[in-house]
């Protein structure tokens, strides 16, 4: 008798793992391939970032429209939100372009990228950040002129996300690791700008003293991140210096302006679109690509035991088919899977420049190596079970 109850409990849990296994839908990952949201669009959120917040996902980005014109901002920011980030809710636009001031920063044409949002524990306010590039007014037609940073808040994550001021960061501040010659005279040969990427600087960022040469107006700003620490401190991170050299810059308490108390780190090595991560071991690491437009390029990497430095370069941590194009990608978020230990995702971009609308996601598991280096690897399909395999 007591055999055969065992055997009936056998076959009854086997009958069940069976069952749970047809009517349990596997979901995947596949990078770089259309993404469908709840109405069946391909997701239009690109340069994302991410927020979690009461059990779900926030995918802020931008949003692109078809045509070249659509590597300016005619529309806004998007927002998309999901339980398990494989299915994507569309929550329509939270910070809208502004279409009747051709005065405001935000007026329809300028450029709106790679927005960040996070959320102050005291103010109880969502904050957004972005690279912005007001429309180019007078003589000026250089839509990357500008250079600043946009600043946005909102009670809610799902917005409308009020847009308060633009800036270019830290204007009258020297740096904490400032050299002397720094604050000497700048040369008058110093151009006001320079084209943006490697080829266009004609000497290295410190012999031409671009720190010193923005010091008043304030240090430019272009790709970005944000990045709150487990003290609850956030720190905004972007190209400054004629993207020659990454700034790292503590926010106030608020999260609506800079503290004052910033680094720059890798001078002169043009480090774009960069992203960050902090395992539960204490260590920083940052993901970033180098400079060469819409165009993919090798990605690098960078540890460090405190987010102001000293950071140690790592290299590419591309591995694989296609590691000296990041998969044809560009970097723009790291996010920590809820519930998993040392879970991170890597987010990129593979930027479509002739119809931005349809730019694919790249997302790829990060695999940290000892806590001490970060490791990308192609992979056609994944999901999240990839974590409790390592
Ligand atoms: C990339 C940058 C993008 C966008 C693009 C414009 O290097 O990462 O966010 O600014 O240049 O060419």
């Amino acid at each position: 008798m007591k055999l055969k109850t065992t055997t009936f409990l056998i076959l009854v849990s086997a009958l069940l793992a069976c069952c749970n296994s047809i009517t349990k839908e596997e979901k995947f990952f596949y990078p770089g391939q259309e993404w469908l949201d709840d109405n069946g669009v391909h997701i239009n959120a690109h340069g994302g970032g991410f927020l979690f917040h009461d059990n779900k996902y926030f995918w802020y980005g931008e949003h692109k429209v078809e045509g070249e014109i659509g590597n300016t901002a005619q529309v806004g920011v998007h927002l998309y939100t999901s339980e398990n980030l494989y299915d994507w809710k569309d929550e329509g636009i939270v910070l809208a372009v502004n279409e009747k001031d051709p005065s405001s920063d935000i007026y329809k044409g300028c450029i709106i990228e790679r927005p960040k949002v996070i959320f102050n524990k005291k103010t109880k306010k969502f904050v957004m950040w972005f690279h912005l590039e007001p429309v180019p007014t007078g003589e000026s037609n250089n839509a990357y002129g500008s250079a600043k940073s946009g600043i946005a808040y909102s009670d809610s994550p799902y917005g409308p996300f009020e847009y308060i001021r633009s800036v270019r960061p830290n204007a009258g501040v020297w740096p904490l690791n400032v050299q002397d010659f720094h604050k000497k005279e700048v040369s008058s040969e110093v151009k006001s700008i320079y084209g943006g990427g490697p080829e266009h600087l004609p000497k290295h960022v410190d012999s031409l003293n671009i720190l010193g040469r923005d010091f008043q107006k304030g240090q430019m700003a272009r790709d970005m991140t944000l990045f709150v620490d487990d003290n609850d401190i956030a720190y905004h991170i972007y190209s400054s210096e004629d993207n020659s050299t990454l700034h790292i810059s503590q926010l106030s308490e608020d999260y609506l302006s800079h503290s004052g108390k910033y680094k720059r780190f890798f001078p002169s090595k043009f480090n774009e679109a960069p992203a960050i991560m902090k395992t539960s071991a204490g260590k920083y690491f940052i993901i970033a690509s180098g400079c060469t437009g819409w165009s993919p390029n090798p990605a690098r990497s960078a540890v460090s035991d405190h987010i102001f430095g000293p950071w140690k370069e790592l290299g590419n941590p591309c591995t694989s088919k296609d590691s000296l194009t990041t998969y044809y990608s560009q970097s723009t978020y790291i996010l920590p899977v809820q519930g998993k230990k040392d879970a991170f995702i890597f987010m990129a971009d593979r930027w479509k420049p002739d119809n931005p609308i349809d730019g694919r996601y790249v997302w790829l598991p990060i695999k940290i190596v000892d806590n001490k280096i970060v490791r990308l690897e192609w992979n056609d399909k994944w999901n999240l079970d990839i974590f409790d395999k390592n």
